[in-house]
């Protein structure tokens, strides 16, 4: 059976003493946490420390993107290796707001998504569909065009070593979530369209659902068949929060 993961990404926020507070908040939490896999996607600068802080816990660590490059004049950029080299398991790629703030396309996801595995760190890839998108009835076909830029590029038997994120666009930072059958219908898509090309890995590809997530909906949410944890993150930066919803993924199917 899948596993679960619920990984929280701070996005831009948070300073020194904030981080270190609520990582004190996370990690006493941890200790009693079992069945879960739980991690934290940083921001830059904070990498080194957070490393240093959750070596010796459960907690994993992992970067919010990464450069599609190993290496080289991209001033600003930070590559894969460099991530490897931090400590990371994971990395987000193709969250909706690089996607839409700063001009990600499906190529250049999917590009970040093979450089992350080049080094070794495991890509988170998040799809999802916008609200206008939904309400003509385009989810299924959005989600699979971003998926399938994936599988034509890196190939299905790649996704053995990958997390997929269903992160409906309408539902991040909106405290608008899906509904649990919601997440299950297009988490259930997802999972068909891998298994098209590879059953054994769709089998085990964990799908995680982003998007409002919070204390009050993770139970249910997670209870869905097709559904696998997931990517936290306003509720991310209050450690009593995170940890509830961590609680919620590790409770038995
Ligand atoms: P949210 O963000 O939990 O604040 O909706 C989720 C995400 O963007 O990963």
């Amino acid at each position: 059976m899948r596993g679960r993961l619920v990984t929280g990404n701070w996005k831009m926020h948070g300073n020194r003493s904030a981080n270190a507070s609520l990582l004190d908040g996370v990690l006493a939490g941890m200790t009693d946490l079992a069945g879960i896999e739980c991690a934290v996607c940083v921001p830059f600068p904070y990498l080194a420390e957070t490393a240093a802080r959750v070596a010796s816990s459960k907690l994993g660590l992992g970067a919010q993107t990464l450069s599609e490059h190993e290496s080289g004049a991209y001033t600003g950029e930070v590559s894969a290796g460099m991530l490897a080299d931090m400590g990371c398991r994971y990395v987000l790629v193709g969250h909706s707001e690089r996607r839409a703030l700063f001009g990600e396309t499906d190529g250049q996801v999917a590009a970040k998504f093979a450089a992350a595995q080049r080094s070794g760190i495991t890509p988170i890839l998040c799809v999802g569909e916008t609200l206008a998108e939904r309400e003509a009835s385009r989810t299924r076909d959005v989600v699979f065009r971003q998926v399938d830029a994936v599988l034509e590029a890196c190939g299905a038997a790649s996704f053995a070593k990958a997390v997929l994120a269903y992160e409906p666009v309408w539902a991040i930072g909106t405290g608008r979530t899906a509904s649990s059958e919601q997440a299950q219908e297009v988490h259930a898509f997802l999972r068909s369209r891998i298994a098209d090309r590879d059953s054994g890995t769709a089998a085990n590809l964990r799908i995680l659902y982003g998007g409002s997530v919070k204390p009050g909906n993770a139970a249910e949410i997670f209870a869905m068949e097709d559904v696998d944890g997931g990517l936290i993150g306003g509720a991310s930066l209050v450690a009593g929060d995170f940890l509830a919803i961590c609680r919620a993924g590790a409770s038995p199917r």
